[in-house]
């Protein structure tokens, strides 16, 4: 019988569920992966250069070019009033942000105007030559400045309420207030952003572009040109990391190209060097955190209230899914009976922050842990038992609903935690470390356990839909294009296995195209961790079409039922006779069958009312926990993570070896963020962290010693996912909060575990320094 019932398709054995390789894991390492920058430029490719401001709140009186234009080389140099039809790339309807500063300038380096010339060094020469006459404005860096001056917001807040949490505040036994600031982060993709404008005949554009999002930029060109859509054909067959940073931020690049290759009638290429790349782009929201926390003498939370201001920088961009996704995952993995939760995304003069891997999720979690951690030291508790006992119930106990109001009805996280406690031997180990802080005068350790649980699906209803487009060529050889956009994550691997699952052939029949608008229309953003749920969907339902048409032609031809025709290892099997896979589809041809689709998919279930702050915002839930354990050296505040034991949730993993390698590299990525990846602005709001030399991530010499990671074999999602599939993308980004709490404990030892060390993030080793001092002097 066909196997196209979704049923049936999640329990045969074919390419899906394996531990394939990355369809490009060889070309990554041997440097044969074509990025953008290494395909071959059209004859006559000019190269452009993004012209920088260096104030941070001014009005421009003057912008005097002529130096700029006169160098030889330059071809020509674009300002606002050059873009012919509009001066906005705002992804927001608030139109608020310009391809090129008009009048004013909002942030430092925000770009005034643009060079083409010949070459990339001449555009980038030319670019300094600028004299730019500036009246200074007062400016607002940062949370606190912004807060102090009237707290100017870029976009809508939003207010998460439940119950009356502040009569339950009054009411509890013990009541606890704190502030935690958790700082921001650069994307730091290895391959920067990157954009190739091809003019072609009339009004029409072909756009190679380093980003997530090819729709997005297909409109913003089109908006910036002033032509309908479908004269912008946007391709990428994949970026050098995305992780958020090329959700909206390529906008800017893709327009500048398509305005200079329009109006000079040849390629032009955009290639920021990383300096320009690191100052002009968005990244991670910082985040102040002002919590009240209401808790019994057990430990057991009755009431939270709790602030979250972002520095979301001059524009709105991303900013308000950003902090309502912070408010989705101010519960982490906690029941709280009463609650009030507000989201204030402040506007500051700095590059506008934008999404990074867990979209806000990340800091919103962060500071459910720090709330966790504060009663455990009120209390003289271990942390982990404070967790255990204010983790969601079960469905239906009365403690399973978020203060969104959606019930969570596949709650895996007793277990999840449970196993990891007993497999990584966290009891032992804490008992041991805590003997071993008794007698250790210069080195500390520490040990944490944290859960992830994090809500999967845009919570822009909207967005979660895709499509894809399947061919079958007569020899048998599959094309297969979706909207979805291979940054690293395994995207297109993952999606042609769905496709040889569907007809039971091997991965290798099946072709990976290049991402393009021209292909498959209106897609979302490769973003949320949805990419495989929504795209892999899309494949199923483009190969279901297509194998309906192949069923009844064979049912036809050989005078047999659908029930006898069957796809089995690279054959179709119809009765009792095999026909190789292409033998059948040179016949199917030859009887006209259609052997091309286009599939779609959009998730089922979700709403989300942002007005009333009620609904079902997330389709499901994806769960994980880590044990991190570290030692520091209290008398210069470094520190090692000397072992991390990781048990993670991906449902019926549709590919381990990519799922792995999503779970360490976010870890790895998360544990940056909280540790040594800081970003410092002067006071004149210049980035001064602009460059790997003096903006740390994460070295091979920085991973964690030890280093198990394991899947939950067992899980399986209760929603009909692709192959009952979870995604994987973001949640792991947020494991290595275990390795901040692990720290924290190291240093509270210094005075008995007595006072939460309330470490800010990133713990750098001169916080940790800091901490340590504090605590040596309030507790002698
Ligand atoms: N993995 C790699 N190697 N490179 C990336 O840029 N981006 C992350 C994650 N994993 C990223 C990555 C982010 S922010 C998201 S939202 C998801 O991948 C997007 O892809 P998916 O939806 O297919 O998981
Ligand atoms: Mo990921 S931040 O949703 O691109």
């Amino acid at each position: 019988m066909d196997k196209s019932t979704f049923e049936e398709q999640t329990t045969i054995a074919g390419p899906m569920h394996t531990r394939l390789r990355h369809d490009s894991a060889h070309k990554h390492v041997a440097g044969t992966a074509d990025y953008i920058d290494d395909m071959p430029e059209p004859v006559g490719t000019l190269h452009g250069a993004l012209g920088l401001t260096d104030r941070a709140h001014a009005e421009i009186l003057e912008m005097d070019l002529s130096a700029v234009a006169a160098l030889p080389g330059v071809v020509c140099v674009l300002t606002a009033s050059d873009m012919p039809h509009s001066n906005d790339i705002s992804p927001s309807h608030l139109h608020d942000e310009p391809v090129l500063a008009e009048g004013r300038v909002q942030f430092h380096g925000q770009p005034a105007f643009a060079v083409i010339a010949e070459t990339r060094d001449i555009a980038r020469r030319a670019a300094r030559l600028a004299k730019i006459t500036y009246r200074d404005l007062p400016l607002l860096l940062d949370v606190t400045d912004a807060m102090a001056q009237g707290g100017e917001l870029v976009t809508q807040p939003l207010t998460l309420q439940r119950g009356d949490a502040e009569g339950e505040l009054e009411r509890a036994p013990r009541r606890l207030k704190g502030r935690m600031r958790i700082g921001g982060q650069e994307h730091f993709y290895l391959e920067g952003h990157i954009a190739l404008a091809i003019p072609g005949e009339d009004d029409e554009m072909t756009v190679w572009s380093s980003t997530q999002h090819p729709s997005e930029i297909q409109h913003m060109v089109a908006h910036v040109l002033g032509v309908p859509s479908n004269a912008v054909t946007v391709n990428v067959r994949r970026m050098g990391g995305g992780f958020g940073g090329k959700e909206t931020q390529g906008n800017q690049f893709a327009a500048l190209a398509a305005v200079a290759a329009r109006k000079l009638r040849r390629a032009v290429k955009f290639r920021p060097d990383r300096d320009d790349d690191m100052m002009a782009t968005g990244k991670r929201h910082d985040f102040l955190v002002d919590y009240d926390i209401g808790f019994d003498d057990e430990g057991r939370i009755h009431a939270v209230h709790a602030n979250y201001a972002a520095r979301c920088g001059y524009s709105s961009d991303l900013s308000g899914p950003v902090t309502d996704r912070a408010l989705f995952h101010a519960d982490s993995s906690y029941f709280y009976p009463h609650v009030k939760l507000t989201s204030q995304p402040l506007k500051t003069n700095t590059v506008s922050n934008t999404a990074y891997r867990g979209f806000g999720g990340p800091q919103g979690m962060v500071g459910a842990e720090r709330m966790i951690e504060e009663i455990a030291y009120a209390l003289g508790k271990d942390p982990l038992e404070i967790r255990k006992l204010n983790f969601y119930g079960e469905k239906g106990s009365g403690r399973d609903i978020t203060p969104y109001h959606q019930k969570i009805e596949d709650n895996i996280i007793h277990r999840i935690v449970g196993e990891l406690e007993v497999n990584a031997d966290y009891q032992a180990r804490r008992t041991a470390i805590v003997d071993f802080n008794k007698s250790s005068r210069v080195i500390r350790k520490g040990i944490a356990l944290t859960p992830v649980k994090f809500g999967i699906s845009f919570t822009m209803t909207a967005f979660n839909q895709a499509g894809a487009l399947v061919h079958i060529y007569q020899d048998g050889s599959l094309h297969l294009n979706h909207g979805g956009t291979e940054m690293g994550q395994g995207l297109y691997t993952k999606v042609a296995q769905v496709l040889g699952d569907s007809f039971q052939i091997d991965i290798d029949r099946v072709k990976i195209t290049a991402t393009t608008t021209g292909k498959v229309p209106n897609t979302s953003a490769t973003a949320a961790s949805s990419g495989s749920d929504l795209n892999g969907m899309a494949a199923f339902d483009a190969a279901r079409q297509i194998k309906d048409r192949l069923v009844a032609f064979a049912a036809e031809r050989w005078q047999t039922t659908a029930e006898q025709v069957t796809f089995v290892a690279n054959h179709v099997k119809i009765g009792e006779e095999l026909v190789p896979f292409a033998d059948f589809i040179r016949q199917a041809y030859t009887g006209r069958v259609q052997l091309s689709a286009a599939g779609f998919y959009k998730t089922p279930k979700i709403h989300w009312d942002r007005a009333t702050g009620r609904g079902t915002p997330f389709y499901y839930f994806a769960y994980g926990a880590a044990v991190s354990e570290v030692s520091i050296d209290t008398l210069t505040g470094e520190y090692l993570v000397d072992r991390v034991d990781v048990l993670h949730d991906v449902g019926r993993s549709l590919n381990p070896a990519i799922d792995l390698g999503q779970i360490e590299g976010g870890f790895v990525q998360g544990m940056g963020w909280l540790t040594t990846e800081e970003l410092w602005w002067d006071e004149k709001g210049r980035l001064r962290t602009h460059a790997p030399s003096t903006y740390k991530i994460p070295l091979a010499s920085d991973r964690p010693k030890i280093f198990n990671v394991r899947l939950a074999e067992w899980s399986e999602n209760a929603e009909k996912t692709i192959g009952r599939s979870k995604a994987v993308g973001e949640p792991p980004f947020m494991l290595p909060i275990s390795v901040l709490e692990a720290l924290s404990m190291a240093v509270a030892s210094i005075a008995g575990y007595r006072e939460c060390p309330r470490l800010d993030a990133p713990a750098t080793p001169e916080r940790i320094l800091m901490a340590i001092e504090r605590l040596r002097r309030s507790h002698v």
